[in-house]
């Protein structure tokens, strides 16, 4: 009904726009003093310190995204040997865990089939689970020793949207608490927490782009494919953009790591084939300004996404969104509120229905 839509049209519009609000709820209580106060992970606080070795995601779709921003993140920021496999192949893989693993399940509905068999294969085989759920009392988070539950409220539109950006922001928490344990906790962890506990912020400004999202999207509506590209943080951006577009407007979307596009994927790109780049905010951006420039030798239209006022870039890309400048690391945060809306118009001006794509199910629990 239109009451629990709250105004908008639909759900996945509803909980777009409640980013703000759902992120802050997500965080709530768990940072004091630019330090992370996960009281959940305070019964592994020994296991963390002494005998962690390797930490092992197990995750799907728009969750294994989420996942990825913590291993780009803990890779950066630490010493610790991470890993990250999409559920389905991970159950079926013969997984390297053991006692001195913790395995961190991601699942939004706590019920999706693959991850709960990856994490029973990761239990019998000693390894410590520790899963994140927006469901409390859901199959996963039963099945666990460890649970820190997403705190978004529930979310109805079948594409995830604001417990994605919850569960990014929760994974950085968790990455940061354990360090904390570890005594490995640097400055600029705790830069990127007190960021954090702000992000909301961050999001109000985001989506105050709106409109001017609106007209982009626009010139997108008609083709038949696309392509988004990015970098580090934003390569995880990318990808999760990419799965938005294709799940509710059926358009052809892939996600390439830019520096990957020489290897094949250029060859597909022309002018019917537009390119959504994610430009780095790091020592990678001129990098990615040369990507640019070899997709526009194709003819392909670009929308660039960047966080600084760039007269090059301006003057190369066919459309160009600012985002407010942040650490590198919450790229994903802030482009999420973008990629998603972008995907959100494009249905609406397909004339589908975004909140109940065809094929689609918010949890999938069959193989
Ligand atoms: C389904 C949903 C996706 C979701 C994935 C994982 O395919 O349509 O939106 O990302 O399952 O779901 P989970 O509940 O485990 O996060």
């Amino acid at each position: 009904t239109l009451a629990e839509k709250s105004g908008y049209d639909h759900f996945m519009e509803k909980e777009i726009n409640e980013q703000p609000q759902s992120i802050k709820s997500a965080l709530s209580g768990r940072i004091k003093n630019n330090v992370p106060n996960l009281v959940e992970l305070e019964n592994i606080k020994n296991f963390i310190k002494n005998d962690l070795k390797k930490i092992y995601i197990v995750a799907c779709g728009t969750s294994y995204h989420a996942g990825l921003s913590m291993v780009y993140l803990l890779n950066a920021y630490s010493d610790l040997d991470i890993n990250i496999e999409v559920a389905s192949e991970f159950r079926y893989m013969n997984p390297h865990v053991d006692k001195n693993t913790l395995v961190i399940a991601v699942s939004q509905s706590g019920e999706t089939i693959d991850t709960l068999e990856g994490i029973r294969i990761a239990k019998e085989k000693g390894a410590h689970i520790l899963s994140m759920s927006n469901v409390v009392g859901s199959t996963i988070p039963r099945e666990s020793n460890s649970v820190v539950y997403m705190n978004t409220g529930p979310e109805i539109g079948v594409a995830a949207t604001k417990t994605y950006t919850a569960q990014i922001a929760i994974l950085y928490l968790i990455s940061a608490q354990i360090l904390f344990y570890r005594e490995q906790y640097s400055t600029e962890i705790k830069n990127i927490v007190s960021k954090l506990e702000k992000i909301d912020e961050i999001f109000e400004e985001v989506l105050t782009t709106k409109e001017h999202i609106k007209e982009i999207s626009r010139q997108y509506v008609n083709y038949k494919n696309m392509m988004y590209v990015g970098r580090g943080f934003g390569y995880t951006a990318a990808l999760e953009g990419a799965l938005k577009l294709k799940e509710i407007s059926y358009i052809n979307a892939t996600a390439y790591q830019a520096g990957e596009l020489k290897h094949g994927p250029i060859a597909l790109l022309d002018e019917a084939f537009p390119v959504f780049a994610i430009i780095p905010f790091n020592g990678l951006k001129e990098k990615m300004i040369s990507n640019i420039m070899e997709i526009k030798a194709r003819k392909a239209r670009v929308i660039a996404l960047t966080s600084s006022e760039d007269e090059r870039i301006k003057e190369i890309v066919d459309d160009y969104i600012l985002v407010p400048n942040i650490e590198e690391a919450l790229l994903p945060l802030a482009v999420a509120p973008i990629t998603q809306l972008f995907s959100y118009n494009i249905s609406i001006l397909r004339h589908l229905d975004p909140d109940k794509p065809r094929n689609l199910a918010k949890s999938v629990t069959v193989e």
